[in-house]
């Protein structure tokens, strides 16, 4: 691994130049892959940082329901599942060790990053199919703590997902994406029914659905268009509740609709929260720009990644802080 202490002074891509006679047309190839590589890395940190989030219960479940079952060939199983989230939690753990900001100089430097958040998210999908496969085996059923059980087979479908992302997003062709017919309104409905079910996250907030007659249809793998979705409606959430801590009358209200519009399909998510400076607005799809303690400013550059690499645009406009936002995403109409 060729990455830099944090500590040593990073050699400006000018100067690293300069030693090798490269042309401004490479110079720029270069510069672009290093960008990549450093934006990898951020959505590498992120991604340590949810699938710990998840670990935290599926660990604590496994060891309550193994000792609830001790002796029996249950609680083996579940030895064997602890044992496999260990090692998912210290691959991670590694990853964060490393350093908040890798200085990458070089092509190969790059590479290598990229490399190594791949190669470690390939074995942690691993581990959750191998969790699965026992999962599978002790069938819940047999227990006394049936809910747990289910509990944790939910976590682990959530990191599956969560690692599947986030592969997807680092290194598509490594990934298999399940292209098919997505249905916008499908998508808005049942995204949105999910996240509101539970009442702490949006508790307060009037949320309407306008979802079109029409019935867009675009092509997507449907769990990686509903990251998008879901980014974009946690912030909206995120911006009405902290709107609303500042001024206590406000109703929040978060308005979701599809539509088709210049032979587009169209999916619009607009709340009447905080709302963006100009300044914000210009830094809103930078990685690591976030306004938030616990945010990592990574939703929305994720989000346009990937909304780009399906042929389609995703737009933000505001008219100004404590005026709400919208954001925009159209993408190309599939046909029936
Ligand atoms: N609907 C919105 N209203 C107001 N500001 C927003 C909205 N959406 C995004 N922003 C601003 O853009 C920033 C970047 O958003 P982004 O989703 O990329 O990161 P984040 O929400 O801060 O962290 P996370 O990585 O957890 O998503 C936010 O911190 C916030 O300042
Ligand atoms: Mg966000």
């Amino acid at each position: 691994m060729v990455l830099k202490n944090q500590n040593e002074k990073e050699p400006s891509l000018s100067v690293y130049a300069a030693h090798v006679t490269i042309t401004p047309k490479q110079l720029g190839e270069t510069k672009k892959i290093i960008e990549k590589a450093r934006t990898d890395f951020r959505i590498g940190r992120r991604y340590c940082h949810e699938s710990n989030n998840l670990l935290t219960p599926l660990l604590v479940l496994s060891e309550l329901l193994q000792s609830d079952t001790t002796g029996t060939e249950v609680s083996e199983k579940f030895r064997e599942m602890g044992v496999k989230s260990h090692e998912v939690r210290s691959r991670n753990m590694d990853l964060l060790s490393i350093g908040k900001d890798i200085p990458i100089n070089s092509k190969s430097q790059a590479t290598a990053t990229t490399n190594m958040i791949i190669r470690a998210c390939q074995q942690n999908l691993k581990s959750h199919s191998e969790i699965q496969a026992i999962l599978d085996e002790i069938d819940g059923k047999r227990l006394n703590d049936e809910n747990s059980f289910k509990d944790i087979a939910k976590s682990n479908q959530r990191l599956k997902k969560l690692t599947r992302n986030t592969l997807h997003l680092l290194h598509r062709e490594s990934i298999e994406e399940n292209i098919t017919s997505v249905d916008l309104n499908n998508l808005a409905g049942e995204t949105a029914r999910v996240m509101t079910a539970d009442p702490d996250t949006a508790r307060g907030i009037e949320i309407t659905l306008g979802l079109s007659p029409e019935k867009p249809k675009v092509k997507a793998d449907l769990d990686i268009l509903d990251e998008v979705f879901i980014n974009i409606f946690k912030n909206a959430i995120q911006s009405c509740k902290q709107r609303k801590i500042l001024h206590p009358q406000l109703v929040p209200e978060i308005k979701i609709s599809t539509r088709v519009e210049d032979g587009k399909a169209v999916f619009e998510i607009e709340d009447n929260g905080l709302g963006l400076s100009a300044e914000n607005m210009a830094r809103i799809f930078q990685p690591n720009f976030t306004t938030k303690t616990s945010g990592m400013g990574l939703g929305m550059p994720i989000s346009k990644r990937i909304i780009e690499n399906y042929g389609g645009v995703i737009k933000v406009s505001s008219d100004g802080e404590m005026k709400g936002a919208t954001v925009t995403v159209r993408l190309p109409l599939h046909g029936e």
